[in-house]
């Protein structure tokens, strides 16, 4: 696996490989790699010949008062996880790489991030992320782009970038990895004490018990989001949102109809932690 820093380089090993007729997979990350990132490298070395994973912990989608210093970072270790996953190229720059200075663009995507995390952590997240991405797929170039539906709302904003911009990309969603007890994988559970670690497990419970409800019938959003906080009350959780959204474009659901996306962010111990569960209906 090579180790690359700088855009320059990073290109010429992309063409290469494109010259050689090989696909290219990328798995944008912030690094403290778990199961879940693992997954999108397994997946992108199944499918594409030329897997990139980018590590940054990009400063433009963290808030003022948010964990981007904190934030755990431990590149050695990443890479020897990277290695056993056969990743061809870890492209880790420095954030004036990225951000050289006069850097003045910034991507919003209106409606879609006005919701959910986007209206908890406020719109300069989303604009992160989108501006980043963006920037990634320029200079990557990849055939697919990995994601985990852990951050469905990330996935529908990375799609919309996409559509609105024309970029010649596949979005590929991945399902949400857990730990065994149910919680989501996250860089942040490493925030987590033991007691706030069992609390963590309200959150995948409450979706749990949503889903439960709807499969008995229920089909009135309020009753559904109540089944859901009631679990996160009994575990002492105020959530910052849980809500039952359209699956495709966020609008808020009444009465569940087709696809939804049912979504919780909480403060559970000293992590922020989110989930998500898709719910069928025909
Ligand atoms: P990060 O939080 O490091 O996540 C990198 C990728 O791993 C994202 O697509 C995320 O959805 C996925 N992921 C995280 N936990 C997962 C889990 N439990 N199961 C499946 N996939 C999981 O998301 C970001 O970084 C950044 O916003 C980024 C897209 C890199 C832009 O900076």
């Amino acid at each position: 696996m090579r180790i690359i820093r700088t855009i320059a380089e990073l290109r010429d090993a992309v063409r290469a490989a494109k010259l050689d007729k090989k696909s290219v997979g990328l798995v944008p990350t912030m690094g403290a790699f778990h199961e879940g990132h693992l997954t999108l490298m397994r997946e992108a070395k199944q499918n594409t010949g030329l897997v990139v994973v980018s590590l940054f912990v990009n400063p433009t989608q963290f808030g003022p008062n948010e964990d981007l210093t904190a934030y755990p970072r431990d590149e050695a270790r990443d890479a020897a996880l990277a290695v056993a996953e056969n990743v061809d190229i870890l492209f880790a720059p420095d954030p004036a790489e990225i951000y050289p200075d006069g850097f003045a663009t910034t991507i919003h995507i209106a409606g879609l991030t006005d919701v959910l995390d986007g209206a908890s952590r406020g719109a300069h997240h989303f604009d992160g992320v989108a501006t980043v991405v963006a920037k990634l797929f320029g200079i990557v170039a990849p055939d697919v782009a990995y994601f985990g539906q852990k951050d469905a709302q990330q996935v529908l904003v990375v799609r919309r970038l996409v559509r609105d911009l024309n970029l010649d990309v596949r979005i590929q969603a991945v399902p949400t990895v857990r730990e065994p007890d149910g919680v989501a994988m996250s860089s942040r559970n490493v925030y987590l004490d033991p007691a706030a670690r069992q609390q963590a497990t309200a959150l995948n419970r409450a979706l749990e018990a949503a889903a439960e409800v709807v499969e008995h019938g229920e089909r009135n959003a309020a009753t559904i989001e109540d089944a859901a906080r009631a679990i996160l009350a009994d575990a002492g959780i105020v959530p910052e949102y849980l809500e039952l959204r359209t699956a495709d474009d966020l609008q808020p659901i009444t009465v569940l109809a087709g696809d939804a996306l049912l979504a919780v962010a909480a403060r559970v111990g000293s992590a922020r932690l989110i989930d998500n569960r898709l719910l069928r209906v025909s």
